[in-house]
C-alpha cells in the first residue's frame, strides 16, 4: 500500500475466526475500514455478515484473531476503555428498531440517559435537535412507535443511533421493509448526514439501490472471508458466482446503470484473498 499519510483505520479485523460449535463462520478474515468511508458488506444469507458486525461491536468472541476499533484492541482492553469506545459508535439494526413501550423522545434519549452525565434540559435539547436532523417534526416526540409509519421509525432509530454524535455508524439492512420511495429518501438522509458529519459507516445491505448510492467500497463476504474488497466497479468485475448472481441479475444491472460515474474510477486496488487453506 502506498498511503502517504499515516491515517489510522477506524476498524481493523485481522485473522478473525468465528466458530459456533463445529461450524466455522469466519476463517482468517481480514477487513480494514478507513475514516469517513462508507463500506457495504454483502454476502449470501447466512454467510456471517451480522455476526461480523457483532464481532466488531464486541458482542461475540473471536475464536482466533484480533479486532481493533479506533486503534483499540477489543480483546484484552480494560472494560472502562471498551465502554469509552462504545460511546463513539452508533448502531442501527433491523430488529432492535425502537422500544415499543417508550415514546419517541425516550427512545432517542436512552443513550444519553445511560451515561448519567446530562441534565434534563440538555437531554431535551439534544433529542429535539436530533429529530430536526432526521426531518421528524418535534410534535411527534411524545408519540408511541406504534403510531408511526415504518419510514418514521427508521428515521427515529437513526436519530437514536446518532444521539451521541458517533464517529462510526453500523447499519444492518437499513432499508429492509421500506418501499422504494421511503428507502430512497432514507438513503438520501444517511448520505447527507454522512457528508455533513463525516462519520464512518459500515453497512450490511441486500438492496442494490442502497448499495450503489452509498458505498465507497464494497466488501464481499464469501467462503468465510472478505473474498473481494474494492470499489463497486472493481468488485463487479470479478468473476465469482456470488458476485455474478448478486450484481449482474436484471435488478443488479438496473441499479448499476444508475450508479454515479465516480464509482467507476477505481479508487483503490481490489483485494483478492485467495480461498486456499
Ligand atoms: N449465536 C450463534 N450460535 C450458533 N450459530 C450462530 C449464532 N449466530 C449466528 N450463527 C450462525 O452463523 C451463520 C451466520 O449468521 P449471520 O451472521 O446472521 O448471517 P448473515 O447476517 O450473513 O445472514 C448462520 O449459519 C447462523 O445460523
Ligand atoms: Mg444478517
Amino acid at each position: 500500500m502506498s498511503n502517504g499519510a499515516t491515517v489510522e483505520p477506524v476498524i481493523e479485523v485481522h485473522g478473525l475466526w468465528t466458530v459456533f460449535g463445529e461450524y466455522v463462520v469466519h476463517r482468517d478474515l481480514e477487513l480494514t475500514v478507513m475514516p469517513g468511508e462508507i463500506v457495504s458488506l454483502v454476502g449470501g444469507s447466512g454467510s456471517g455478515k451480522t455476526t461480523l458486525m457483532r464481532q466488531i461491536l464486541g458482542l461475540e468472541n473471536p475464536h482466533r484473531g484480533s479486532i481493533k476499533v479506533f486503534g483499540i484492541p477489543l480483546q484484552g482492553s480494560h472494560p472502562a476503555l471498551l465502554k469509552k469506545i462504545r460511546r463513539r459508535w452508533g448502531v442501527l439494526f433491523q430488529e432492535g428498531a425502537l422500544y415499543s413501550a417508550l415514546p419517541v423522545f425516550e427512545n432517542i434519549a436512552l443513550p444519553l440517559r445511560e451515561l448519567r452525565a446530562f441534565d434534563e434540559g440538555f437531554i431535551h435539547d439534544m433529542v429535539m435537535l436530533k429529530l430536526d436532523m432526521v426531518d421528524i417534526e418535534r410534535r411527534h416526540a411524545w408519540k408511541m412507535p406504534s403510531d408511526l409509519s415504518g419510514g418514521m421509525i427508521k428515521r427515529i432509530a437513526l436519530a437514536r443511533a446518532l444521539v451521541l454524535e458517533p464517529e462510526l455508524l453500523f447499519l444492518d439492512e437499513p432499508t429492509a421493509g421500506l418501499d422504494p420511495d421511503r428507502s430512497e429518501s432514507f438513503v438520501r438522509l444517511i448520505q447527507s448526514l454522512q457528508a455533513k458529519l463525516g462519520f464512518t459507516v459500515i453497512m450490511v445491505t441486500h438492496d442494490l439501490d442502497t448499495l450503489v448510492s452509498l458505498s465507497d467500497r464494497v466488501a464481499v463476504l464469501a467462503e468465510q472471508k472478505i473474498l473481494f474488497y474494492g470499489s463497486l466497479a472493481e468488485v463487479v468485475a470479478v468473476g465469482h458466482p456470488f458476485v455474478k448472481n448478486f450484481f449482474l441479475g436484471e435488478r443488479g444491472l438496473r441499479a448499476l446503470a444508475a450508479a454515479p460515474e465516480q464509482m467507476y474510477v477505481p479508487a483503490q486496488t481490489v483485494i483478492r484473498n485467495s480461498s486456499g487453506g
